[in-house]
């Protein structure tokens, strides 16, 4: 699904990713954890096409694709979706007709029967029911004065509304009470399957109780330092970064 070979990325002429691999395989959680920094949402930045991050060498295929040939929408085309540390407002937007516009131009890409306002409603209001977005969320402008947690919650309503092949969820807990943690990563849970990747960011352990990743890395100065099965997350949790690079 995602490959990622020796990859190096600079921001503004600094070096900032320095020789990361990382593969993800159908079906699989990874999830990425490392001190502030370390260049976590740099990566998710450069696998999403932003255009300040310079790749300076390396590889990254997804699906067999060079991804770095790719556009931003392209990619979002073949089914990478991200999800911001700083999920962005758009005035001016209803995040119903925000959403309608994105899912619609997913079918188009896919070949499928773009939906009227009316049917995507349909399927609008069911998810939002499922993720407990009150409905006036859907009237009201992309994130605008959402709070910090209803903005994560909001990505995720995106997320299930585009069903992604992988989906890059970076710090979607950060800012999250209790119940919406609980409600993200059934969101998050619902949409596991064979066939579909997540990559997920985050600096607590707590999060991946509610979603078992099948490994962790941790990234430490723009390299993976350490790979581990879910225990890992743990043992960071007990003993900190510091031993954990001691140990490698
Ligand atoms: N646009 C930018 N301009 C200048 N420096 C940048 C830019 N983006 C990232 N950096 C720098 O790159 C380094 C890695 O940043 P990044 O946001 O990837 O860290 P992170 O691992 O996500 O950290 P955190 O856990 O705090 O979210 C930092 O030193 C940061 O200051
Ligand atoms: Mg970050």
């Amino acid at each position: 699904m995602l490959k990622i070979q020796n990859l190096t990325a600079e921001v503004e002429g600094k070096p900032i990713l320095k020789g990361l691999n990382l593969e993800v395989k159908a079906g699989e959680t990874h999830a990425i954890m490392g001190p502030n920094g370390a260049g976590k949402s740099t990566l998710a930045k450069v696998l999403a096409g932003h255009p300040f991050y310079e790749i300076t060498g390396g590889s990254i295929t997804f699906h067999d694709k060079d991804l770095m040939e790719l556009s931003a929408e392209e990619r979002a085309h073949l089914g990478l979706f991200m999800s911001f540390q700083y999920p962005v407002e758009i005035p001016g937007v209803s995040n119903k007709q925000f959403l309608h516009i994105a899912y619609n131009a997913q079918r188009k890409a896919r070949s499928e029967k773009e939906l009227s306002m009316a049917e995507f409603e349909e399927i609008l209001t069911k998810k939002m029911a499922d993720l407990e977005i009150r409905s006036e969320f859907g009237q009201r402008n992309v994130n605008e004065n959402f709070s910090g947690g209803e903005k994560k919650k909001n990505e995720i309503l995106q997320m299930t509304i585009l069903e992604p092949k992988l989906a890059i969820l970076d710090e979607t807990d950060s800012g999250l009470d209790i119940d919406a943690m609980k409600i993200v990563a059934d969101g998050v849970n619902s949409l596991r399957s064979k066939d579909r990747s997540f990559l997920i960011i985050t600096h607590y352990q707590r999060l991946l109780d509610y979603i078992k990743p099948d490994f962790v890395h941790i990234l430490v100065d723009g390299k993976v330092a350490k790979t581990g099965c879910s225990e890992l997350a743990l043992e960071l949790e007990k003993v900190g970064y510091e031993k954990i690079e001691a140990s490698k």
